[in-house]
């Protein structure tokens, strides 16, 4: 595979969308191809699939139905955009990915780390980011932030903690594949310390 695969990760209300479209127009300016989407969505049937996980009409779904419906968008999503779009050599910006998985499903919902991780590796055909930005806010700060709140972003703070230190633990095991980045800080502050990281990417692999 030629393109490079970027994912944004974090918690509610840090600022993801706003970096992802900064860094995906910084690269347009650059003359590379950007392929921006999300997760879950991103197909026809992953985005069927957000409005059961994320509207309110679904209020009792079962945490395994939960954890299988997330895998089962990213396997869609993957087979049907990601990959297409890295063999063509596009730079796939993605809004959240596995990790969210492991963090809210295996960690927030205690579904067990492994098993959730598995079970999207499974889904995914293995396919992992090259680089992973991981936009860290304190969850009481995130929270507030948040408009109208979805079914997860309406969990307890505590559920939130728990999926903030996944991320936190998630990226300390890894260095070379993620970024961590204070959200609290400005937003331009936050789009020249993903653009250095991403030119140093593409120096390295192209
Ligand atoms: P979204 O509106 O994209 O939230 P945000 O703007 O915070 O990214 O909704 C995605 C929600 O789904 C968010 O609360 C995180 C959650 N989620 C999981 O629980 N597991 C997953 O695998 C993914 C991709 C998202």
């Amino acid at each position: 595979m030629t393109g490079l695969f970027i994912v944004f990760e974090g918690g509610e209300g840090a600022g993801k969308s706003t970096q992802e479209s900064l860094l995906g127009a910084w690269l347009e300016r650059k003359g590379e191809c950007v392929v921006r989407t999300r997760e879950p969505g991103g197909t026809p049937a992953g985005e069927a699939i957000r409005t059961v996980l994320l509207g309110k009409d679904f209020e009792g779904l079962s945490d395994k139905a939960e954890a299988l419906l997330f895998a089962a968008s990213r396997g869609d999503h993957v087979d049907q955009v990601i990959r297409p779009q890295l063999e063509q050599g596009a730079i796939v910006l993605c809004d959240r990915y596995l990790d969210s998985s492991v963090a809210y499903q295996g960690y927030g919902r205690e579904l067990g780390v492994e098993r959730v991780r598995d079970l999207s590796l499974w889904a995914t055909g293995g396919l992992l980011p090259d680089l992973t930005i991981v936009m860290d806010i304190d969850p009481s700060i995130g929270l507030s932030r948040v408009q109208a709140p979805d079914r997860l972003e309406s969990e307890p703070v505590e559920y939130h903690r728990r999926v903030r230190q996944a991320f936190l633990d998630i990226a300390s095991k890894d260095p070379e594949k993620y970024l961590v980045i204070d959200a609290s800080e400005a937003a331009d502050v936050i789009a020249a310390q993903i653009a250095e990281r991403v030119s140093e990417l593409m120096g390295r692999s192209r």
